[in-house]
């Protein structure tokens, strides 16, 4: 285990399982659909890539990146469009891959977003979800799993851009923050 990890939270096995799940539900709601799958960079990577290959219908694959906390761990609120998609979404339906949902603000921005480009449907699918955190409410219809308020890495999660090629979830020792 990596000497910063506190404790594991969600093990490789427990993940790979749940993505199986999620992937199969997209796989059945979205047969002839041919959806666009955008994932938010950089903290969805990992699991968009794990993601898309459990589904087995066809889908194309986009990327955004946004800027989201800098280096603390609490969420700044503000988004700003690093990169924007590339593909034409209009009549498309399109389903967001996010590593997470803290305050909601991030997703509820990007939904609103996406939304201007007349897509035919828009729908989350994120990791984790903090539903305590929540500042807006965000509308998940895919979801691994629920956590408390914790700050976790691994994954594609970071803390100031590390940690995030662990394979599993962890919590990061106290020390880390100070
Ligand atoms: P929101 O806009 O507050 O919902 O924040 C969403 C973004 O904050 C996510 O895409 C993550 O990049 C980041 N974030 C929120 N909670 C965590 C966490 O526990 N670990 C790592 N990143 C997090
Ligand atoms: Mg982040």
């Amino acid at each position: 285990m990596n000497q910063d990890i506190y404790r594991v939270f969600l093990d490789e096995k427990t993940i790979k399982s749940r993505i199986r799940e999620i992937g199969s539900k997209i796989s059945k709601d979205y047969a002839d659909k041919n959806p666009v799958l955008i994932t938010v960079l950089r903290g969805a990577s990992i699991f968009s890539a794990d993601l898309a290959r459990n589904i087995t219908v066809p889908v194309e694959l986009d990327f955004m990146s946004i800027s989201s906390y800098g280096d603390s761990t609490v969420s700044s609120g503000v988004v700003k469009i690093r990169k924007d998609i590339d593909t034409d979404i209009c009549g498309r339906h399109v389903i967001i891959v996010e590593d997470i949902a803290d305050s909601g603000l991030t997703l509820n921005y990007l939904i609103k977003y996406l939304q201007q480009h007349n897509p035919a449907s828009v729908k989350t699918c994120v990791l984790l979800d903090k539903p305590e955190a929540h500042k807006v409410d965000v509308l998940i219809e895919y979801k691994g799993f629920d956590i408390g308020n914790e700050f976790v890495v691994g994954y594609g999660l970071d803390y100031a851009e590390k940690y995030r090629n662990l394979p599993y979830i962890g919590i990061l020792k106290e020390e880390i923050f100070s």
